[in-house]
């Protein structure tokens, strides 16, 4: 036994050029795991990819953008016929569109709702058949804790990521006992997401002490702290767990 969490599996990981996803691609080689990884940023996840495969582990990638139902297609068979199996996927594409409700037009619904939930379920139809065969699976949804709070300056983001957690109960039931399906709900996280979020606040320091303000650890997150709850998620440490809503949000909605 070597100890490592994720040893011998095969996890794909989708939104893993940056942020939280290139994070938690990190940790979980580091846990031992085989890589799988997309983006629509092909520099940046050809860059981690190099990282990893330098590190010793082992990576396929496949670029493109996941609302693309052929994209997670792909790299599962990829991933397949390197590593002979697929045990995990984490579902963290997401964007926001910086737009009050009223000003949201049906191309901006469409399009968050797309990204932020369409290619979560086109992975897991994806992976679902792959996950059968290796005996079972786990899937972890990245949503927000905009899917549990009311969020300003980004409309349509908290509905779509509401749509999340209940796509990720409505999979856990689906598919238990065999494939688990949970969800994570970051909150604040020092991303270039949070940095364009910031950047539509005309006082950015006042906005940060608001936004952070609102968490009983008042900071913005590190991508790392999200990514260990991730891992967990997608490891046999939490077999016990479907369905679940996990709250890495620094207390924001337990007030
Ligand atoms: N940063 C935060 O404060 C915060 C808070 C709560 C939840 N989240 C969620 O965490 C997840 C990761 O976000 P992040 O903060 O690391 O942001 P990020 O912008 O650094 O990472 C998102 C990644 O997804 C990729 N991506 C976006 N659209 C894509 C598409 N259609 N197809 C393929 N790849 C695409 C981007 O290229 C990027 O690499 C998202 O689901 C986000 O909603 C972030």
């Amino acid at each position: 036994m070597s100890g490592l969490r994720l040893a011998g599996k095969t996890i794909l990981v989708n939104g893993a050029a940056t942020g939280v996803g290139r994070a938690t691609a990190r940790m979980a080689a580091v846990e031992g795991a085989n890589l799988a990884l997309t983006d629509l940023n092909g520099e940046g996840l050809e860059l981690v990819a190099q990282e990893l495969r330098s590190a010793g582990a082992g990576v396929v990638t496949v670029v493109g953008d996941s609302v693309d139902g052929q994209v997670p297609q792909e790299l599962v068979a990829l991933a397949e016929s390197k590593f002979g199996y697929l045990n995990a996927l984490v579902n963290n594409v997401g964007i926001i569109i910086l737009k009050s409700l009223e000003d949201t037009t049906r191309d901006d619904f469409d399009r968050m709702m797309s990204v932020n939930c369409y290619s979560h379920l086109a992975a897991i139809q994806a992976v679902v058949p792959a996950m059968r065969r290796a005996g079972g699976g786990s899937i972890v949804n990245v949503a927000s804790v905009g899917a549990l709070v009311a969020l300003p300056n980004v409309s349509m983001y908290c509905p779509s990521k509401s749509a999340v957690l209940g796509l990720t109960r409505a999979a856990a039931a689906e598919f238990s006992p065999d494939i688990r399906v949970n969800a994570v709900c970051p909150g604040g996280t020092a991303t270039e997401m949070s940095r364009i979020h910031l950047e539509s606040f005309d006082d950015k320091e006042a906005a940060t002490k608001k936004l952070t303000g609102r968490q009983m650890i008042a900071r913005y997150a590190q991508p790392e702290e999200i990514a260990s709850v991730i891992v967990f998620l997608a490891s046999d440490e939490s077999s016990f767990m479907t369905g679940a809503t996990v709250a890495a949000e620094g207390g924001h909605s337990a007030w």
